[in-house]
């Protein structure tokens, strides 16, 4: 490990961390013990908020991503009596909690993406800025790095990753020069990486939009880590998961990923009975509330003192007893969602 434990301590701000702690809290601090779940422990900030806020609430911390489990054990290690620290993806939640013998959540908060750990060590390869093996894999004891995907897939598919995970304008361009150079020689270093990438995009378009890199470099990321496949089944298994009351937050930081979030809280949001009955029938109400309205976007002020907030998109959710609106006329019934805090709203 390049770092030494607990020098990151401090370091990295969790993102929008009041708003998250808010929307949590009616489902913590319900009487006796409560159960939070943090999907993506990372460094262990949001993490430590919660049990340093919840004196009864035990914590279950998954992360694929060995070195940050060891960096949030040291961290929280003055709950330890009521943390439950586990190396998985977090599409294995549900035999996590198997295991453990809990059987319903109360707390359940996803933040997505990479953590500065990753981003900060060189030799992880997730920098367009450093130089490194091409690695990007956020667990190193499995799967396919960024380098055998880079100097194995054909073309189209390749160019397909770029365009759809990274929003590359100039997918097709970038996936040519990367065959071409790997005709020459395998592409083994970020650095090449970074360069041909600078190099296949338009002088005039590399004025705007960040480091030319940073677009094929996230593609890889999520190729590499199939991320959006695992959000895919995490989402509603921690649904599932959450008991009457119990609450998800979720922070996006791509737009395919607020995308399946949108579409895991819509299909329970809304009633599954006939559209023309003008009441609920037994069973056939929606099993969530939805506790933000479209997305909520960070406030300037947490942009201006967390840049990694900058692209951030919150949706939460409550899961209700269906049965509890039996008989209620359906029309209008969506509940005013809560917000408080800067934020602002995003799309739909
Ligand atoms: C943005 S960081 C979380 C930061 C954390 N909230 C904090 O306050 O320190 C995201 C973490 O999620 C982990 N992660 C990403 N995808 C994952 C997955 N599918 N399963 C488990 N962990 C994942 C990463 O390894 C990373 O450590």
């Amino acid at each position: 490990m390049g770092v030494e434990m607990g020098e990151l301590r401090g370091t990295h701000v969790p993102v929008l961390l009041e708003r998250c702690l808010e929307l949590l809290a009616p489902a913590l601090s319900r009487p006796g013990r409560t159960v939070h779940v943090d999907a993506t422990l990372g460094l262990g900030g949001h993490a430590e908020a919660v049990l340093a806020a919840h004196p009864e609430t035990v914590l279950v911390g998954l992360d694929r991503d060995p070195e940050a489990l060891a960096h949030a054990r040291a961290r929280l290690d003055r709950f330890a009596d009521r943390v439950h620290l586990v190396h998985a993806v977090y599409d294995e939640l549900p035999a996590v909690l198997d295991r453990l013998d809990l059987p319903g959540v109360d707390g359940v908060l996803f933040d997505l993406g990479v953590s500065s750990l990753q981003l900060d060590e060189p030799d992880r390869g997730f920098a367009y800025a450093q130089d490194a093996p091409l690695d990007m894999r956020m667990d190193q004891t499995a799967g396919i790095t960024a380098e055998e995907v880079v100097n194995g897939y054909q073309h189209g598919e390749l160019a397909r990753i770029l365009r759809v995970y990274g929003e590359e304008r100039f997918a097709g361009r970038v996936a040519s020069a990367i065959l071409r150079e790997r005709e020459r020689s395998r592409i083994t270093s970020s650095a090449r990486l970074a360069e041909l990438v600078r190099e296949a995009i338009p002088a005039p378009a590399r004025r705007s939009g960040g480091h030319p890199a940073k677009r094929t470099f996230q593609a890889l990321r999520i190729e590499v880590n199939r991320e959006l496949a695992a959000l895919e089944s995490a989402l509603p298994a921690a649904l599932d998961a959450l008991t009457v009351g119990g609450r998800l937050v979720v922070l996006s930081y791509h737009s395919l990923e607020d995308r399946i979030t949108k579409q895991a809280f819509a299909g329970r949001a809304r009633s599954t009975g006939p559209v023309d009955l003008p009441v609920e029938l037994p069973g056939t109400g929606p099993t969530l509330r939805l506790l933000s309205r479209g997305a909520e976007l960070p406030g300037a002020a947490e942009v201006a003192a967390n840049p990694r907030a900058a692209s951030v998109r919150l949706r939460a959710a409550e899961r209700i007893d269906p049965d509890a609106v039996g008989g209620q006329i359906r029309r209008g019934r969506r509940e005013r969602p809560r917000h408080g805090g800067e934020a602002t709203q995003g799309e739909g």
